[in-house]
């Protein structure tokens, strides 16, 4: 056998099974063991809202000669159609980017996570995130081994307050931050949602100390009814924010669609990039997003899935007021796919996951959304599970929350 440590990279070395991978599989070990386990894990799809009729409809639809040119290879910014319809999409939330030059098509957000840090970050370079903020971000980021800081979230999403003294104190270390990583709607996992305020303080801040914005909209559609505030990029006027967005939470995280939005210089370096990684994105399923934006059925599915993860949403905290103890915390979220539980101290969530799993019930153990070391939180997902097993898994979670505390 081959010393397979002493052949890899750095970067090689770094990788490990990130969290849900890990409690997906211990998840389907159980489940091989013939264990009923309701997931209240990652930000998965409603399964029966999928708009499966509408790509059947596409594909038949579809004349021999355009097969042809989806079947082709194509250009490493994505298709110019998808890129078009991204563009007018984005325009009804804010943004102006032109699609020759200000849009990259990625596979899915996470593409556009890498292809950041793969750009911009220096192993050593200085970046702010959110505290806590979105996992797999932090899992990306960390592969060029940049120095993160953290930067508290509150109700009203990352503070802006706390955001100037960490400026502050990384320039009193005579270092530079170079990058802010926020996910200002419907945060990941706190649910939060970065106020108007905020947003262009942010902005400000970042003109005033020369900082990058990497603004990540994964779930800012998904809105219950509140007011949407403009996006950071919609307010920049220097070309300093990079705006990531994606199909994954509003159609299907299986068609792997997700862009990037900034600055023609940018995009252009990234652009350069992704084609070392990714030729091009698959032409099929750049072809099918482009008609599903182009028929309308995006904008008639973002309504559709914002009612059920609405009613599924109302069904866990009903839930959880019932069977969740008192010492348990969480604010409603206005949006998103997430509840965000807050525990006493003593609780460590990441422990409790393997007597949660043996009593048929997985989240994700909140520690693994700081870049420092937390231990007493939770995140549930109500996206995905039924809504008969939304309210059995909360009782058992709930049970053993009792037993716990
Ligand atoms: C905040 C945030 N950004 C990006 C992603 C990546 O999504 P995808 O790569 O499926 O577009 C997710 C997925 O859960 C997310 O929560």
């Amino acid at each position: 056998m081959v010393d397979a440590d002493k052949f890899y990279s750095e970067l090689g070395r770094s990788q490990k099974p990130g969290v849900l991978t890990k409690v997906v599989l211990a998840a389907v070990e159980l489940m091989k063991q013939g264990k009923k386990i309701i997931s209240m894990t990652g930000g998965s799809y409603d399964p029966s809202s999928v708009p499966y009729k509408q790509i059947k409809e596409i594909i038949a639809g579809t004349p021999t000669e355009e097969w042809q040119e989806i079947l082709q290879y194509g250009a490493a910014s994505g298709k110019m159609e998808l890129r078009r319809e991204i563009s007018g999409f984005m325009a009804g939330h804010g943004i102006t980017a032109d699609p020759k030059g200000e849009i990259i098509v990625t596979s899915g957000s996470q593409q556009a996570l890498d292809l950041v840090s793969r750009v911009f970050l220096n192993p050593g370079d200085v970046i702010l995130v959110g505290s806590p903020t979105y996992l797999a971000a932090l899992g990306a980021f960390k592969q060029y081994n940049p120095e993160l800081r953290s930067v508290v979230v509150d109700g009203d999403g990352m503070s802006v307050e706390a955001l100037e003294v960490e400026l502050n104190r990384i320039e009193a270390e005579g270092k530079w931050a170079k990058l802010l990583y926020v996910v200002p709607s419907f945060q990941n996992p706190t649910g939060s949602m970065l106020t108007k305020e905020r947003r262009r303080r942010v902005l400000e801040l970042a003109e005033e100390h020369d900082f990058l914005v990497l603004e990540d909209n994964a779930y800012g559609y998904i809105n219950f009814g509140g007011e949407m505030p403009t996006p950071i990029k919609g307010l920049d006027r220097t070309g300093r924010v990079m705006y990531t967005s994606t199909f994954s939470k509003i159609v299907s995280p299986g068609l792997r669609i997700g862009w990037l939005a900034g600055s023609r210089e940018f995009i252009g370096k990234i652009v350069e990039a992704k084609g070392k990684v990714n030729i091009c994105n698959d032409g099929v399923t750049q072809y099918i997003a482009a008609e599903l934006f182009r028929r309308g059925d995006v904008e008639k599915q973002i309504p559709m899935i914002t009612r059920v993860y609405r009613r599924k949403r109302d069904l866990m905290l009903e839930a959880m007021e019932t069977s969740f103890p008192e010492e348990a915390e969480w604010k409603e979220p206005k949006g998103g796919l997430f509840l965000w539980v807050s525990l006493p101290e003593r609780v460590d969530a990441t422990e409790m996951l393997t007597e949660s799993l043996n009593r048929g019930v997985a989240y994700v153990p909140g520690s693994n959304f700081f870049a420092e070391p937390v231990h007493n939180y939770i995140r549930l997902n109500y996206s995905f599970p039924s809504e008969p097993d939304i309210v059995e898994g909360i009782q058992i979670l709930g049970g053993l929350l009792k037993e716990k505390l």
